[in-house]
């Protein structure tokens, strides 16, 4: 039984669903928590996923606290009914640890895709670190997307046998969603590729929660200045579901006239406008990894990253939330061609498209 609940898990669930459903051998139930609602529901349309059990346990400005008592709870009565010989969960939300948790005190094996990514600092990010270390001791079958995260698990005692390095699922995801003639039919990004097509594009995502208040409004601030000092560029924004993130949004950029604000774009449409940005200004965990293969810059506005394959290539650099860090890096891309082609070329440190596949086979030969 796959389980997961937000937007990202479902991107990179969606090729491990496809590759077991693959199997004979394998019976694939799909169960989700629906931490995300809209945003899940975007994802699950586009692969065509309906699930078996759905949670719906969203709530507007949902706590820590109530996603992980909601899920535990939702959860118990679906494994007590169906009893699945494995769960298998992704990454670092409180879905991912809490139906490990949830799993665990049903007595059934848990296998981690994504696994093994760590920054070392419990507080950043929040609270993903944790919630991946404590999915891994809950553990059994560790899927580490890289070397280094494969590294990371053996540090903290875990038995080689029990870790795989597949790479990362984004990657099949990425592939089997590019189209290089892509066709935006959405009529509002229609329109707003038009009025900029002369001028250079800065896609920006943001939403972490240690990111929530003064951080996101100096990333913005930031961003405003970067816009008065070149007139040709502009921003496309798809924001966040958060309210806490839509108020700071619409209060600092609402207003400027090269900024789009736009609603969370699905999956094709928006990685197909990665393909066409000039750079790209986040937070976000999966935008680092599928922006490196599209040989697309990407400053990262966090103080630390579990994703240190694409920094060290080159493409990814880490920039920190203060205004004066994320200004100077924004103005010295947009100005040095030299500093921009070197950031621009493209690498693929996470994975070949094939991660699900490996999965599948791995979990197909395990009696667990
Ligand atoms: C969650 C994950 C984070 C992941 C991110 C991906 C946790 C604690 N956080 O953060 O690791 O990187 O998803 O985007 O697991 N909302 C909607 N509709 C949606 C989605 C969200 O309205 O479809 C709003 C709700 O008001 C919700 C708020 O956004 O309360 C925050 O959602 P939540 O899942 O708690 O946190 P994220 O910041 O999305
Ligand atoms: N994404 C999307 N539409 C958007 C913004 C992002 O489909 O409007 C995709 C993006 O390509 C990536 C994933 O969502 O695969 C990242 O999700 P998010 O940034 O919310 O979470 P994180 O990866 O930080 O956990």
């Amino acid at each position: 039984m796959v389980v997961f609940g937000t937007r990202p898990e479902a991107i990179k669930m969606a090729p491990v669903i496809r590759a077991l459903r693959q199997k004979a051998e394998i019976l694939c139930q799909v169960t989700v928590t629906a931490q995300h609602r809209e945003m899940l529901d975007q994802v699950l349309e586009l692969f065509k996923i309906v699930p078996d059990f759905d949670l719906n346990l969203m709530k507007q400005g949902q706590t820590l606290t109530d996603i992980t008592t909601r899920v535990l709870c939702g959860l118990r009565e679906v494994f007590q009914r169906e009893l699945p010989d494995l769960i298998l969960v992704h990454g670092d939300t409180t879905t991912t640890f809490v139906a490990a948790l949830a799993a665990f005190y049903a007595q059934i094996p848990v296998g981690h895709i994504e696994a093994g990514l760590r920054t070392g600092n419990k507080y950043s990010p929040f609270p993903e670190e944790m919630n991946r270390k404590l999915a891994t001791v809950l553990t059994d079958l560790h899927f580490a997307p890289t070397e280094t995260a494969k590294k990371n698990l053996l540090l903290e005692g875990v038995e080689p046998e029990k870790i795989f390095v597949t790479g990362n699922t984004v990657i099949d995801a990425l592939l089997s969603t590019m189209k290089p003639e892509y066709g935006f039919h959405d009529p509002h990004i229609q329109q707003i590729l038009e009025q900029g097509k002369e001028l250079r594009m800065i896609l920006v995502t943001t939403h972490r929660r240690e990111n929530l208040g003064e951080p996101m409004r100096q990333i913005y601030q930031a961003l405003r200045s970067t816009l008065e000092m070149f007139p040709d560029t502009y921003v496309i924004f798809p924001v966040h579901k958060n309210p806490k993130v839509r108020k700071v949004v619409t209060e600092i950029l609402g207003s400027h006239p090269r900024v789009n604000l736009v609603e969370p774009l699905d999956y094709e449409p928006f990685v197909n406008l990665m393909a066409r940005s000039h750079l790209i200004l986040t937070d976000s965990g999966g935008i680092q990894e599928e922006a490196p293969s599209l040989g697309i810059p990407v400053l990262v506005v966090r103080d630390t990253t579990e994703r240190p394959e694409a920094v060290g290539a080159g493409t990814v650099s880490l920039v920190g939330t203060e205004y004066d860090s994320v200004f100077m890096e924004m103005k010295r891309l947009l100005s040095d061609q030299n500093a921009y082609k070197k950031m621009s070329m493209a690498c693929n440190p996470y994975g070949d498209g094939c991660a699900a596949d490996r999965i599948a086979e791995i979990i197909s030969g395990k009696r667990v």
